[in-house]
């Protein structure tokens, strides 16, 4: 048994806080209404009072917020993606940081083909043509989509996938399936030698020679606005954007232009740069379909991120190792030494 309180920032799946509790955990949620964030002086409160947080990816966790708090104990994320987290502070001031890694992979990878294959064969518009009862007789020319298989003509289609972890390997293992050429750029080639089949190239050439883009990589100071208006220059006019990462990568007011301007055929989008909100015009956007981020929103994977996150966040309070760190290099610091000690 563990003591000591985690502060849930706001309500997670139930079997996250069946396990904290079951873990000798003291359970605080934070927030509980689904539809706004936590009041940041709510949030600023309950880590002040907590030994360990388990946070969601739209809370800002910044170096004020962790400096402020010398006996926190740790921080567990429910997201693989920690770009809300400053974890270079947390680091430097001993406290660890846990997400919840290859979990949501098959999941969020299902969804990156759903919204591939909505885009090409313009599911949400037929969807609203067959309920809004504008159906009126079957047409040779209604609603004529893109292949994404190799189709009639028999030229197999390439997807350039950006960004080769977890995501963007389960992503091409479905494109093998629609026999896809596959095109990989990353900043180092050797994920892809791994890999039968997934080609290397220059991101240039990647965008040049697909027909579908997909992108996994994390949003770090290098990849913010990796995509904006002169990579999507580069693609096709008959090209399609899927963005199920995170929203900074891409250039959203060149992404509206690039699509109202016809320089990219569509895009497939679950992630936004400002997200709730979106550039304007985009909703408007010809050839969009957008989602309310759930790359990950299935019962049973939700769950299991839960899970994990109350895992990692029990053992933060115990002091032992976190299953799933972001930031192992802490447990061999001074900081993370005094903090420990000084609890
Ligand atoms: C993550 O985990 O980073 C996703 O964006 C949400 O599941």
């Amino acid at each position: 048994m563990t003591a000591g309180t985690v502060f849930v920032s706001r309500l997670i799946p139930e079997p996250g806080l069946v396990l904290l509790a079951e873990g000798g955990a003291r359970v605080v949620v934070g927030h509980e209404d689904e539809e706004s964030p936590i009041p940041r002086a709510r949030l600023v409160a309950g880590v002040e009072e907590c030994d360990v947080l388990l946070s969601l990816l739209t809370e800002s966790l910044d170096d004020e917020l962790l400096e402020a708090n010398p006996a926190l104990l740790g921080v567990a994320q429910m997201a693989v993606g920690h770009d809300n987290i400053a974890v270079g502070a947390a680091t430097r001031l001993g406290i660890p940081v846990s997400n919840t890694p290859g979990v949501l992979t098959e999941t969020t990878a299902d969804l990156t083909w759903a919204l591939l294959l909505a885009v090409a064969r313009r599911i949400p518009e037929a969807h609203r043509y067959q309920v809004e009862g504008r159906y009126k007789l079957w047409g040779p020319n209604l609603l004529l989509g893109a292949d994404v298989g190799p189709g009639a003509i028999g030229r197999c289609k390439t997807l350039g996938i950006v960004g080769f972890g977890r995501i963007g390997r389960a992503v091409a293992r479905r494109a093998a399936g629609f026999q896809m050429d596959i095109l990989v750029h990353t900043r180092s080639r050797a994920p892809v030698e791994a890999e039968p089949g997934a080609e290397w190239v220059e991101l240039d050439e990647l965008l040049e020679r697909s027909d579908f883009v997909t992108l996994h990589t994390p949003v770090t100071p290098e990849t913010r606005h990796l995509i904006g208006e002169v990579e999507l220059r580069r693609m096709k006019t008959t090209a399609v954007l899927v963005n199920t990462a995170r929203g900074d990568i891409v250039d959203e007011a060149a992404l509206v232009r690039a699509l109202s301007e016809g320089w990219i055929a569509g895009a497939g989008l679950d992630v936004y740069e400002d997200e709730p909100a979106m550039a304007p015009g985009l909703a408007e956007a010809p050839g969009v379909v957008l989602l309310p981020h759930v790359g990950s929103a299935t019962r049973g994977t939700r769950g299991r991120m839960a899970t994990m996150a109350a895992e990692n966040a029990l053992a933060h309070l115990r002091g032992e190792p976190a299953p799933n760190p972001v930031n192992p290099e802490v447990y061999e610091t001074e900081a993370y030494r005094r903090r420990r000690a000084d609890r």
